[in-house]
């Protein structure tokens, strides 16, 4: 299968193109200008002939359907999970490489689960799959990783602060109905949360668990620990939905084996891969949603000693959740494959 990544350029195709997710892979194709060769796009029948733009050329896009990866080298799947339960195998079987966004393979254990900027070795060990870890744990760890290398962390407990852009393109619709309702006064209405979102926050991302968490929350748990390659880690995480269209933002309070001092954090973070440090309150600089938005790197600031817990750190972060969460790192993955 690796043999395939021999020749220069790549038949890609993007299952959900025109979805959030989907529309920010061909951009980021487009800008780091990926070798494609010949480019598919897969989505549901509602999108048929749609014509997309890449490079300058339409493409149209194509129902997806068992026939769709005949000659496709790389297949990106941002559709959700039962797509890729369904589809994914199907692609492998006709010889591509895929890399999921969705949570369907995330934890199986033939299936690596990738930050390239964190374990970019364990790509080599594929069958055929590589996972896409989720959003909210890409942003938190690729934060953490450079601090964890130097001080080892012991857990962490998170708030995240999460952008409707991550439901999909009929959430951001939602909340701008209701911003639009609100304003003239009428019933705000909608379908995609189970509260109103507009002004508002909800402590509910995806389904609930039986011991309380949501399997979001639960994702950060076991997503840190795969890639991290650390089971001992353990990760409290409560994740709520605001009504900021795009980048998400986390309260991160992390205990480590031994001190590590903020000046020390921050020294680390200025120089670590994909992130940028914006910690300079007394200017009202710090991270902000709007800022990481269409930003590749995630912004950390409001470094501080935690007091509340030993050899504790506190921070901030925000991370766009479509390029860093989701779309960037798939192309990211899908170019140490090329290499
Ligand atoms: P479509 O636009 O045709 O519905 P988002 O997460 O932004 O809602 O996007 C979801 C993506 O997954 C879209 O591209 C959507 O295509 C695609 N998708 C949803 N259901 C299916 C399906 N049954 N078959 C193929 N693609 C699907």
């Amino acid at each position: 299968m690796l043999g395939l990544f021999m020749s220069k350029k790549y038949n890609v195709a993007i299952v959900g193109a025109t979805g959030a997710v989907g529309q920010d892979l061909l951009h980021v194709l487009e800008k780091r200008n990926f070798p494609v060769k010949e480019l598919r796009l897969l989505a549901s029948e509602r999108s048929s002939g749609k014509k997309i733009s890449f490079k300058g050329v339409d493409h149209s896009v194509e129902v997806l359907g068992p026939d769709s990866f005949k000659d496709i080298d790389i297949a990106l799947f941002s559709a959700g999970a039962k797509r890729s339960l369904e589809f994914a195998p199907m692609a492998v079987k006709a010889g591509a490489v895929v890399v999921d966004n969705s949570s369907a393979f995330r934890m199986d254990a033939g299936v690596p689960l990738v930050v390239p900027e964190i374990n970019p070795e364990d790509i080599k060990l594929h069958q055929g799959i590589i996972a896409n870890p989720n959003c909210s744990t890409i942003i938190m760890v690729v934060a953490l990783f450079p601090l964890h290398q130097h001080a080892k962390i012991k857990r962490i407990i998170v708030s995240t602060y999460q952008a409707v852009s991550g439901t999909g393109m009929k959430a951001i619709q939602e909340l701008e109905n209701q911003v639009k309702q609100y304003s003239s006064g009428t019933e705000l209405t909608g379908d995609v949360y189970p509260h109103q979102i507009a002004f508002n926050a909800i402590p509910h991302v995806d389904q609930f668990l039986e011991d309380g968490y949501t399997k979001e929350e639960l994702k950060m748990h076991n997503e840190t620990q795969k890639i991290f390659h650390d089971e001992k880690i353990n990760v409290s995480a409560t994740c709520v939905r605001v009504p900021v269209f795009r980048s998400h933002s986390e309260a991160v309070h992390i205990e480590f084996e031994k001190k590590i001092s903020a000046s020390k954090a921050k020294e680390i973070l200025k120089e670590a891969k994909g992130v940028k440090l914006v910690d300079d309150p007394e200017e009202c600089r710090y991270p902000l949603a709007i800022h990481a938005t269409g930003q590749d790197d995630v912004l950390v600031g409001r470094i501080r000693e935690d007091r509340a817990i030993p050899n504790g750190l506190a921070l901030w972060v925000a991370g766009d959740q479509l390029l860093k969460g989701a779309a960037l790192n798939a192309v990211q993955i899908a170019e140490c494959l090329a290499k």
